[in-house]
């Protein structure tokens, strides 16, 4: 059986892929020409990892690509806090996932696509419950272009599963844990940020709540999705539900260090976010902190994921034994001291 997996030269894909080889599965992966594969194995020490080279955006090489594969992964997606040109964010997250559905469809060999949401598509819960699978984005507003294109890829992805399209729809949380440190490890990013001194306080006042995943939870649940995921369901994929302020008092914990001091207001957070967006038009170097970042972290964003727990076997493990997993190994990379 031929998988393929496109965003394999990200974060979570990366992961993803380096877990189907060592169960023993025949992958290919779709990157394109300038992806850096530092997270998979050479294809030359592996004889069931095949690359091939496209783009989502490119309807064509999803066809080639796809010839002959059983199961597709869709993970890539554009994941950045803030881009100068918005509507590439629509380009890739939705106009990449209708060629893919498209694609497949194209493909008479595959026989499941498991598409990578996110909690984002499913909305905020500033009421202060934990949603579930059943929970609509109210659409009333959008943090992010990122947190908007997801949404509308989310509807063409339903959509599809309302047609009978062989699809099941996953949503991680915030992804944290070793892998690549894209734009989409947004923990690490952070916890060096914090460690070196960079970050001195607590971001706001800790009423922001996030759903954490730990990546190789989220990789066995899309590998237990497309084992027993039933067609047309929604399964999230999250973990525990805490505060960044959380984060960091665990953090301080595990590794014998203090606590910040002192909670940095998210409108001087907002401030410098601006200030590293016109640093990043002018270097074109992407920032960490958008305004756009610190408006989701105005919000709450609780999930339940009972429902993976009870059909796919998900076992989230909790964020103090991630984090500490997280922190020697950003401590062993020489990322982060203490
Ligand atoms: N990170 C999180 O916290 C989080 C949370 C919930 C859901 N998700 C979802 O999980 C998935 C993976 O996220 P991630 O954190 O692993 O992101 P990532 O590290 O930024 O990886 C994104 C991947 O998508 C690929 N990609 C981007 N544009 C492409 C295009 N036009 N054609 C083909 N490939 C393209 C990238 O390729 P290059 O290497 O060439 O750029 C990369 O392999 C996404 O669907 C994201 O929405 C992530």
């Amino acid at each position: 059986m031929k998988i393929l997996v496109t965003g394999a030269s990200g974060y979570l894909g990366g992961r993803l892929c380096n877990s189907l080889l060592r169960q023993g599965y025949s992958v290919r992966v779709l990157i394109r020409p300038t992806s850096n594969l530092s997270d998979l194995p050479p294809p030359s020490s592996s004889a069931s990892l095949e690359i091939v080279y496209g783009d989502v955006t490119d309807y064509a090489s999803l066809l080639s690509a796809f010839s002959g594969c059983s199961v597709v992964f869709h993970v890539a997606a554009l994941v950045e806090p803030w881009l100068p040109d918005p509507s590439r964010f629509f380009s890739v997250n939705v106009g990449g996932l209708k060629n893919v559905l498209a694609a497949v469809k194209e493909t008479k060999t595959v026989e499941k696509l498991i598409y990578t949401s996110s909690f984002f598509a499913l909305g905020p819960t500033d009421d202060g419950g934990v949603a579930d699978e059943n929970q609509v984005h109210h659409e009333k507003f959008f943090c992010t272009e990122y947190e908007k294109s997801k949404v509308a890829a989310d509807k063409i992805a339903l959509q599809a599963a309302a047609n009978g399209f062989s699809i099941v729809l996953l949503y991680p949380g915030v992804i944290y844990g070793p892998g690549k440190v894209t734009a989409g490890n947004v923990v690490a990013r952070i916890i060096i940020e914090r460690f070196s001194g960079r970050l001195p306080g607590y971001i706001g006042s800790g009423n922001d709540r996030f759903s954490f995943s730990h990546v190789d939870d989220v990789v066995d649940g899309h590998i237990a999705a497309m084992k027993k995921g039933q067609i047309g369901n929604r399964y999230l994929l999250t973990g525990e539900n805490a505060s960044f302020k959380q984060v960091f008092d665990m953090a301080a914990s595990i590794t014998d260090t203090t606590k910040p001091i002192f909670s940095i207001p998210l409108w001087m957070i907002e401030a410098y976010g601006w200030l590293s967006v016109l640093f990043a038009r002018i270097t074109g170097k992407l920032p960490l902190i958008s305004p756009p970042t610190v408006n989701t972290i105005r919000h709450r964003w609780e999930y339940s994921c009972e429902k993976a727990k009870q059909e796919l076997d998900y076992s989230p493990r909790n964020l103090k034994d991630g984090l500490a997993e997280v922190l020697l190994w950003l401590k062993n990379l020489g990322l982060i001291r203490y």
